[in-house]
C-alpha cells in the first residue's frame, strides 16, 4: 500500500525513513535536503561509506541523542551523478524495496527528492513502480510457517512531497501503482505451474476482470474454433487434455477512434509436442504464456484508465503443446484461420501457429489500425540479443518507433531486427503455402516472417520476448529468478501516449 503523506519526516516513527542523494560531481559529501541528516551523511562520508553512487545504500540506526529522526532506521539511497531518467527512479524504488524486505521492515516513509532537476511527477510514478515491482514475492506454495523463514512484507509506504500539488502527486502515484501491480499480476500468472495456469485459467481471469471494468469479454471455445476453421490453435491443442481458449477482450471508447489490436501468446505449457524438448529446463516452459499475461494485465489497466483516443482489443490464444497419440505430427498440413495452408515441420514451433489464427481472425473481425503481438517465440532471440533486450520486428517504421519509444519510457529496451524477402523465402513450402520453420539461421526473423503472412497490410509490431520474459538482466526491481512481467508497462505506455 502506498500513500501520500504530509506529515513531517522527522515525526515518522516507523521502520525506515528514506532519503535519496546524488553523487557530487566534485569531491565532497552528497547533499541531503535535511540538515540534521546531512550531518550523518558527512560523518559517513568521512569514514568513506557514503558517496551517493547509483544504487549505493547506507543504513543508519539513529540513537536517541540524534533527535532529528524518530524512525527506527534511516536509509540513504544514492542516485549517482548521471543525468536523471525514469529508469533510475524505478531502480531506486527497487533498491528501497529490497532493503526493506532484507530487514523485514513493514512501514516506510520516503522523502521524494523534489529538489532534484527532474519532474517530481515522473519520479513519483517511477518510484512507485520500482517499489511495487521490487517487493514482489511468490510464496503461495511454500507451506513453512517457521518464524525465521517467514518472508517479510512491506505493509505501508508513505511518500512525502512538499512542493508538488497534491493533484499531480496523486495522479503520478495512481499511474505508478497501476503499472506496478499489473506487472506483478502478470508475474503471478507466469509463476503459477502449468497444472494450475491452464487455458481455462486465462479465460476465468479475463471474465473476472470484466466485471465492472467496462471491458467486453468473449471466450471463443473449441467448438467455435472448429466452425471458424482455426487449424493452428486446434492443431497445437490436439495432444492436450485441456480445451483450448481464445480470450477476447475489448476496450471501447464509443467514439470513432483508431483500434489497436494486442495479441499475446498464451501457451500454458510448451513441451515441444512430438518434436519434444530436452528435459533439462523444460519446467521453464510454463512461462510460455508470458505474452498472453502481458496483454491481459495491460488491458486491466487500460480499462481503468479509460484513454479517450484509442480502442483496444486483446486476443490471447491459449493452449498447451503436448505429445500424445492424437498430437499433431511433423509433416502434417493444417489450414490456418482464413485458409492459408501450413506444413508443420517442427511441432515445437507452435507459437506461430496459434498466433497466426489470432492475428488473421483479429484483422478480419476488428479491422485494426495497428497490431502489437508479444510472444516467447524463439530461442534464437536469446542467441542474438541475450537476456537484455526484446527483439522487435515490424512491417511499419512509424509503429516500430512508437513501440520502441514506449519501451524506453517503461525501461523495457527493444531492438529491431530486419525483415525482408530473403527471410520470407526461407518459409516457402514445397507442399503447402508456407512451412512453420525457416531452416538454418535467423530463427527469430523467419518466425516473424511467418506471422507477417497473417496481418495483411495492417501496421504490425512483433515483440519476441523469449529472452526477456524470465532470466532477465538483473535489476533491483526484477526478481533474480522467475518471470519479469515484461511488456506490460510498454503496452500501458503505448496506450497512454497514443496519438
Ligand atoms: N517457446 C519456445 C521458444 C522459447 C525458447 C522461449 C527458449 C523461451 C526460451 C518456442 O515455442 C519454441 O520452441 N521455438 C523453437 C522454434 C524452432 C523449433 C524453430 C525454438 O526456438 O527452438
Ligand atoms: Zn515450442
Ligand atoms: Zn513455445
Amino acid at each position: 500500500m502506498i500513500f501520500l503523506s504530509n506529515k513531517n519526516p522527522s515525526q515518522f516513527t516507523g521502520d525506515i525513513l528514506i532519503y535519496f542523494v546524488r553523487e557530487p560531481t566534485k569531491r565532497g559529501a552528497p547533499v541531503c535536503s535535511d540538515v540534521l541528516i546531512q550531518e550523518r551523511i558527512n560523518h559517513a562520508y568521512q569514514v568513506g561509506d557514503c558517496r551517493g553512487k547509483n544504487e549505493e545504500t547506507l543504513l543508519i540506526y539513529p540513537e536517541r541523542v540524534f533527535d532529528g529522526v524518530k524512525a527506527k532506521r534511516l536509509l540513504i539511497v544514492g542516485l549517482g551523478k548521471d543525468e536523471l531518467n525514469r529508469e533510475m527512479f524505478r531502480r531506486a524504488g527497487g533498491v528501497v524495496a529490497q532493503k526493506a524486505l532484507a530487514v523485514k521492515a513493514e512501514k516506510l516513509f520516503i522523502v521524494v527528492p523534489e529538489e532534484l532537476n527532474f519532474s517530481a511527477e515522473e519520479m513519483t510514478e517511477c518510484l512507485c513502480e520500482g517499489l511495487i515491482l521490487g517487493s514482489y514475492q511468490f510464496k503461495k506454495y511454500q507451506t513453512k510457517t517457521n518464524e525465521d523463514e517467514k518472508k517479510a512484507e512491506i505493509k505501508k509506504i508513505s511518500l512525502y512531497l512538499s512542493q508538488t500539488s497534491s493533484a499531480t502527486a496523486r495522479k503520478a502515484l495512481k499511474r505508478g501503482i497501476a503499472a506496478g501491480n499489473a506487472g506483478n499480476a502478470a508475474r503471478d500468472m507466469a509463476n503459477e505451474p502449468g497444472n494450475v495456469w491452464t487455458p481455462q485459467a486465462f479465460a476465468d481471469y479475463a471474465k473476472k476482470i470484466t466485471t465492472g471494468s467496462g471491458l467486453r469479454c468473449k471466450i471463443i471455445e473449441k467448438a467455435e474454433m472448429k466452425r471458424m476453421k482455426m487449424g493452428g490453435i486446434l492443431g497445437v491443442n490436439q495432444g492436450s487434455a485441456q480445451a483450448p481458449k481464445l480470450v477476447q477482450l475489448e476496450y471501447r471508447t464509443g467514439k470513432k477512434v483508431p483500434t489497436l489490436l494486442l495479441v499475446g501468446k498464451g501457451l500454458t505449457f510448451d513441451s515441444g509436442g512430438l518434436s519434444l524438448k530436452p528435459s533439462a529446463g523444460m519446467e521453464d516452459m510454463k512461462y510460455d504464456m508470458c505474452g498472453g499475461a502481458a496483454v491481459i494485465t495491460a488491458m486491466e489497466v487500460i480499462a481503468s484508465e479509460k484513454p479517450k483516443n484509442v480502442d483496444v482489443v486483446a486476443l490471447v490464444p491459449a493452449t498447451e503443446n503436448l505429445p500424445a497419440s492424437s498430437a499433431i505430427k511433423p509433416g502434417d498440413i493444417i489450414n490456418q484461420y482464413g485458409g492459408k495452408s501450413v506444413e508443420v515441420i517442427n511441432t515445437d514451433a507452435e507459437g506461430r501457429l496459434i498466433l497466426a489464427d489470432a492475428l488473421a481472425y483479429g484483422v478480419k473481425k476488428f479491422n485494426p489500425d495497428a497490431i502489437v503481438d508479444l510472444a516467447t517465440l524463439t530461442g534464437a532471440v536469446i542467441v542474438g540479443l541475450g537476456n537484455h533486450m526484446t527483439g522487435l520486428l515490424s512491417n511499419n517504421d512509424e509503429l516500430a518507433e512508437k513501440v520502441i519509444d514506449s519501451g524506453k519510457k517503461a525501461g523495457e529496451p527493444m531492438w529491431r531486427l530486419p525483415l525482408n524477402d530473403d527471410y520470407r523465402k526461407q518459409i516457402k513450402s514445397e507442399v503447402a503455402d508456407i512451412k512453420n520453420i525457416g531452416g538454418k539461421g535467423a530463427g527469430t526473423i523467419t518466425a516473424a516472417a511467418f506471422l507477417e503472412e497473417f496481418v495483411g497490410e495492417t501496421p504490425w509490431v512483433h515483440l519476441d520476448i523469449a529472452g526477456t520474459a524470465w532470466n532477465y538482466t538483473e535489476k533491483p526491481y526484477i526478481p533474480k529468478k522467475g518471470p519479469v512481467g515484461i511488456g506490460v508497462r510498454s503496452l500501458i505506455e503505448l496506450v497512454r501516449d497514443w496519438k
